[in-house]
């Protein structure tokens, strides 16, 4: 694998991950963020020291808006991947502040739609999210299963990205594949995410807010096997004209475009994510009760069997050992 590979976000979480470990690889990556601050600037500051410290890494900071910047850095770097990760993400945020995501997330991933086409990018991956299923209630989620019920307006600017991405992929075959993430967590995670918060209102003996009385579970997926799905992905890109039959692919009829699920294929209830934390961290949790948040789904999980069959996707990272790196890599940074 020799590409050159573009990837937006590239300061947030997966971004920062995917890019590290592909230049871990030898492999030459542009980043572009607009290093908002949404959520602790210094974080994505952080991330971003690590890669530049990489001489196969150049970055552009800019607005995936700003429709003149972002195209000069992709035409200038030609990669012939493009791994899309920039979103505005957050279930509660999307409440208060919902033409970020319409900005972000629908312009912004018209505007790398665009490009891609232009560069003729022989592969482009999409990142999405597991809320696209929203009020469904058949688990584990499938992504032959109907995504017409969102409960958020963030995930209904992904499911709405993601049929964009379709629609340019059927009229100017672009080869596209969505992957759609499950509550990734780990280390350098987002601090806006529940198990980051949890981590710190314990470590500073405040209470930590427990939506539905904790009756929920999720598929938590540790980040490692996120990026490893990722790379492995990266040669996978869908075509219309391979003969090869999967059994149950998501593959469009019509376009070189599939959907898949990535996740962990297990089921952790809430409580017991917590009850983990909790031996890490060698402290009692006190916990307040709170009724389910408006937006939010009730429980995740997946089927990745078809990223298995595509490309060897493999989830190893139980979610005890999980937290046991997560905490690790806190107490290391904020000591
Ligand atoms: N982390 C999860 O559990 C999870 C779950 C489902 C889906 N996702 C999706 O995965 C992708 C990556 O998420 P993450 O967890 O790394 O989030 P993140 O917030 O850590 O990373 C996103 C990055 O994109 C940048 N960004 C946001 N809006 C931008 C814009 N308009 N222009 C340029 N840069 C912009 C931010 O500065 C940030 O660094 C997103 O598409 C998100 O919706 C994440």
């Amino acid at each position: 694998m020799k590409s050159k590979i573009y990837i937006t976000g590239s300061s947030g979480f997966i971004g920062f991950h995917t890019a590290k470990k592909l230049l871990d690889k030898g492999l030459k990556v542009h980043g572009y963020d607009s290093m908002n601050n949404y959520y602790d600037v210094k974080l994505k500051k952080a991330r971003l020291n690590i890669l530049t410290k990489y001489k196969n890494f150049s970055f552009t900071k800019g607005m995936l808006e700003n429709k003149k910047l972002l195209n000069k850095s992709i035409l200038k770097f030609s990669p012939s991947i493009i791994i899309h990760l920039a979103a505005q993400a957050g279930v509660r945020y999307s409440i208060e502040k919902p033409e970020e995501y319409l900005n972000s997330n629908i312009l912004g991933s018209f505007n790398i739609l665009n490009i891609a086409h232009k560069i003729k990018v022989k592969h482009l991956i999409i990142g999405s999210s597991s809320s696209v299923y929203g009020a469904n209630k058949k688990f584990p989620f499938k992504e032959t299963d109907k995504t017409d019920h969102q409960l958020s307006f963030y995930a209904a600017t992904k499911k709405s990205a993601e049929s964009i991405a379709h629609s340019y992929s059927s009229l100017w075959g672009i080869p596209i594949t969505i992957l759609r993430f499950f509550t990734v967590y780990g280390p350098w995670g987002r601090p806006d995410m529940a198990y980051f918060k949890f981590t710190k209102n314990i470590l500073n003996g405040k209470k930590i807010d427990v939506y539905n009385k904790g009756k929920m579970y999720r598929d938590y997926t540790y980040i490692d096997d996120i990026v490893s799905g990722i790379i492995k992905l990266i040669s996978k890109a869908p075509s219309l004209n391979k003969k090869i039959s999967i059994k149950n692919d998501s593959i469009s009829p019509a376009a070189p475009f599939r959907i898949l699920n990535i996740g962990n294929t297990k089921k952790i209830y809430l409580l017991d994510f917590i009850k983990s934390l909790e031996i890490e961290l060698k402290k009692k949790i006190k916990k307040k009760y709170l009724p389910m948040q408006k937006g939010d789904v009730h429980s995740t999980l997946s089927d990745s069997s078809l990223l298995k069959k595509i490309a060897g996707y493999n989830p190893k990272t139980d979610y005890n050992i999980g937290i046991k790196k997560f905490v690790n890599w806190y107490m290391d940074y904020y000591k």
